[in-house]
């Protein structure tokens, strides 16, 4: 262990394989969850790299992660599509969970958008529902930033004040309204996983301020606003959460009513990167 390369020279590495097959890289990124890979099969201009080609990359294991960086080139928009996450509960370390974000720290991105399946805890947010991250409650018990100080990462003791940045907020809200597309505002907590919460873990949740629950998505926000990127979050309500409706909650239930919410997030975010880009 203690001669393996720093976070930052693997990053910097991968990085710098991907610069030669990619010459013009975007700023913005996209972080797509579980069911919502096919969201960047739409763009007919479009580069993929399988993650197992990419130096020091976690090996993906769960169902409905494809595994690929897409780059998507076409006028309106440009930008970087992550195909499949690495998640705590497929037990890697929150260094190799959260590896990409830095790769792209390294390719100089400097917006990314975050999108996740999770399970809905108010009754707003029904199944279906497309809701916009105003906060987060790290309930991992771990911090994807704990481990040995490196000053070409970040700072140590980076503020959370403003995880999910107030005018990308605004802009996905204003770009929902104008393709009349209903988008709640809403707190993610994150939990572990790979289990599926208690009614009695989920009336907790709901009395600590958290309006829908995945097992992703922070680690990655925490480490992108740590790198200075700006964040966008999206969740997308595949479920109820546990005892919010009687039924038992499956993967299959959350990988379909993904697929189904694809369009309409894949048409949000087109929407928000092509006024992203346009106000560069
Ligand atoms: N809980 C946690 N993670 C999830 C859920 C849920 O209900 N649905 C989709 N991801």
């Amino acid at each position: 262990m203690t001669n393996q390369a720093s976070i930052y020279e693997r990053a910097h590495e991968c990085a710098e394989a991907i610069r030669k097959s990619v010459p013009e890289l975007p700023k913005t990124a996209v972080v797509l969850g579980s069911g919502l890979g096919k969201l960047v099969e739409d763009y007919p201009d479009r580069l993929a790299i399988p993650y197992a080609d990419l130096p020091h990359f976690p090996k993906p294991t769960v169902e409905g992660h494809a595994g690929n960086m897409v780059f998507v080139a076409t006028p309106k928009v440009r930008a970087i599509f992550l195909q499949g996450r690495f998640h705590y509960y497929e037990g890697h370390e929150l260094e190799s969970v959260t590896f990409p974000i830095r790769v792209l720290q390294c390719l100089g991105v400097k917006t990314l958008i975050l999108t996740a399946a999770t399970g809905g805890i108010r009754p707003s947010h029904y199944p279906g529902m497309l809701v916009c991250l105003s906060d987060h409650i790290n309930m991992l018990g771990v911090n994807p930033l704990r481990g040995p100080y490196d000053s070409k990462l970040g700072i140590r003791f980076p503020d959370m004040t403003s995880v999910y940045c107030s005018k990308l907020q605004s802009l996905a809200h204003d770009e929902a309204h104008r393709q009349r597309l209903p988008l709640a505002a809403g707190v993610y907590a994150c939990l572990p996983g790979p289990s599926y919460e208690t009614p009695s873990e989920i009336r907790m949740l709901r009395t600590l301020g958290a309006d829908v629950v995945g097992m992703s998505t922070v680690p990655e926000a925490i480490v992108a606003r740590h790198a200075g990127m700006d964040v966008l979050g999206f969740a997308l309500v595949t479920n109820a959460a546990a005892g919010i409706s009687e039924n038992p909650i499956s993967h299959e239930e959350v990988l379909e009513a993904g697929k189904e919410a694809t369009p309409k997030l894949g048409k949000l975010i087109d929407g928000v990167i092509r006024r992203l880009d346009s106000s560069e």
